[in-house]
This record gives C-alpha cells, sequence and structure tokens, in this order.
C-alpha cells in the first residue's frame, strides 16, 4: 500500500522494549534528536508499552527516556497523563468491564509448560505468563477454554515467550485509539513504532501510519503487509530514528561526504 506522506504527524506512539530500548547508545540518539525538536514541532509523544507504568516512570527517572506526554502501560491497559500527574481513570472504567482475573488465573495455570510472570509485569487488569514456542494450535485451545468459561478475553502471544490475558477490548491499538479521540487527533495523523505482535493492533487502527524497525519479529512483518508501513533498515532506537526523518518528524541527516583528499 502507498504510504501516505502529506499529512502532519501529531502524535508518535512508540513500543519500548526491542523499539526504543535494547541498545542504550541508540537510545540516547534519539532522546537527543527528540529534544532538539523546538517544541511547537514536538508530535505529542507516547510509550505504548507491555510494561507498567510504574515501571517505564523509573525508566524516564533514571534518564533512559525523555519525558513523553503519556504513557500507555500494561499492554493498553492503563494510561496515564503526564501533565496532571493522573491515570485516566475513565479509560480503566470503560476498558475493565467483564473481568474475572481469579478465573482467568485457574484456566490458564492449568495448562501445562506455563509460568506465570514475575509480580512487577503484573496488575490487576492484565494476566500474563512465559510459555516458551507455543503453537498456534496450543493457543487456539487456550482461547477456546477461555471462552467455553464464559470469559470474554483478549489473548496476546508475541515473541514466542510472552503471553498476556487482557479485557475483551484491551490491546495497544485500543488504548492509542481512545487516547487520540480523546485528544481530538485524527488517527490519519497518528505514528507508531513497534517490533512484536503485540504492537500489531496500533498498526492496524484505520489509517495510522507506521514504522517497523529491522530487528522486528515475523509475526509483525506478518500482521502489517498491505498496511502503510515503513520498514527500517536500522534497528531498534536507529530504526526508530530512520523512520522519523522518513515521514518527516526529524530533520534528515546531512548527506554524506567523502573527506577530500589533502
Ligand atoms: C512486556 C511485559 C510483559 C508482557 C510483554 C508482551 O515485556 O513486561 O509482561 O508479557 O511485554 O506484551
Amino acid at each position: 500500500m502507498e504510504i501516505k506522506m502529506n499529512q502532519p504527524v501529531r502524535l508518535f506512539s512508540s513500543d519500548l522494549d526491542g523499539t526504543l530500548l535494547g541498545n542504550p547508545e541508540a537510545t540516547h540518539r534519539f532522546l537527543t534528536a527528540w529534544q532538539r525538536l523546538p517544541p511547537e514541532q514536538r508530535p505529542v509523544l507516547v510509550y505504548n508499552s507491555g510494561r507498567s507504568v510504574r515501571d517505564m516512570q523509573q525508566l524516564v527517572q533514571n534518564r533512559k527516556l525523555c519525558v513523553p506526554d503519556y504513557f500507555i502501560g500494561g499492554v493498553g491497559t492503563e494510561i496515564f497523563e503526564v501533565k496532571t500527574g493522573a491515570f485516566l481513570e475513565d479509560f480503566s472504567r470503560e476498558f475493565g468491564q467483564g473481568w474475572n482475573l481469579e478465573l482467568i488465573e485457574e484456566v490458564v495455570g492449568g495448562f501445562p509448560g506455563i509460568e506465570r510472570q514475575p509480580p512487577e509485569f503484573l496488575h490487576p487488569y492484565k494476566s500474563s505468563w512465559y510459555w516458551h514456542r507455543a503453537e498456534s494450535t496450543q493457543i487456539k485451545s487456550l482461547r477456546d477454554k477461555l471462552t467455553e468459561q464464559g470469559l470474554e478475553v483478549h489473548v496476546v502471544y508475541s515473541s514466542l515467550r510472552d503471553l498476556d490475558v487482557l479485557p475483551a477490548k484491551a490491546n495497544k491499538g485500543n488504548a492509542l485509539r481512545w487516547l487520540s479521540g480523546r485528544l481530538q487527533i485524527p488517527l490519519r495523523e497518528v505514528l507508531v513504532s513497534g517490533d512484536t505482535g503485540n504492537d500489531s493492533s496500533m498498526f492496524l487502527l484505520p489509517d495510522v501510519r507506521g514504522i517497523v524497525v529491522e530487528n522486528a519479529q515475523p509475526e509483525l512483518y506478518e500482521a502489517v503487509v498491505r498496511r502503510s508501513v515503513y520498514c527500517a533498515q536500522a534497528i531498534l532506537a536507529d530504526g526508530v530514528i530512520e523512520g522519523l526523518q522518513h515521514f518527516g518528524v526529524l530533520p534528515e541527516p546531512p548527506p554524506f561526504r567523502p573527506p577530500s583528499p589533502p
């Protein structure tokens, strides 16, 4: 599909691990380039991660990342507004309907070979597990078991390891759609970046443009075929920088000139 270049980018939503994070020097190059943008030209910055908001705030405090405008945490299950220092409660109320954590844990915990992720990765609306190299048929039978129990949930499997069970409507994309609606920013003015399956819901929002970093998992490349995406040649945050240059958010680097002979 043709990539639409003529729309301004007013909101940029990026995944962290394997996208903006992974190589501290590249992350630093991103934050320097971002902070160099004149404030009036800077899109609204959103970190959209499987990490909890608290975990992301620590990264910012330790200056590993620059301060964003919003954190979307727990794979689209919580939104925190930096300006007001508060979670957006109306979002949580809307997205938590019909959630039964106890029953979910009972069903998922009954599958052999699945182990719970450490407590810092869990929160009341996110049940996360490690399931190494699960086959698609195994994931399907887990989904079927949950449905049999009357649970309307969303199951996301990423990186051949991470299994997230989330409220039915919750994913990174829906949280981003909710936020851009609240900010009255149309999705055609939203740019996203990511590397794994749990990012695909952002890329699949109608009219959104996206940057896939070179190190992305096959599951993301497969999900975004025929979408308006830019596949970077560079990995991690360097791939993000390359994409931001492609979409005109960051200035193009000066052309390489070989040093002139003495
Ligand atoms: C992050 C989270 C983890 C989740 C994974 C995939 O690594 O820490 O809990 O399972 O993203 O969404």
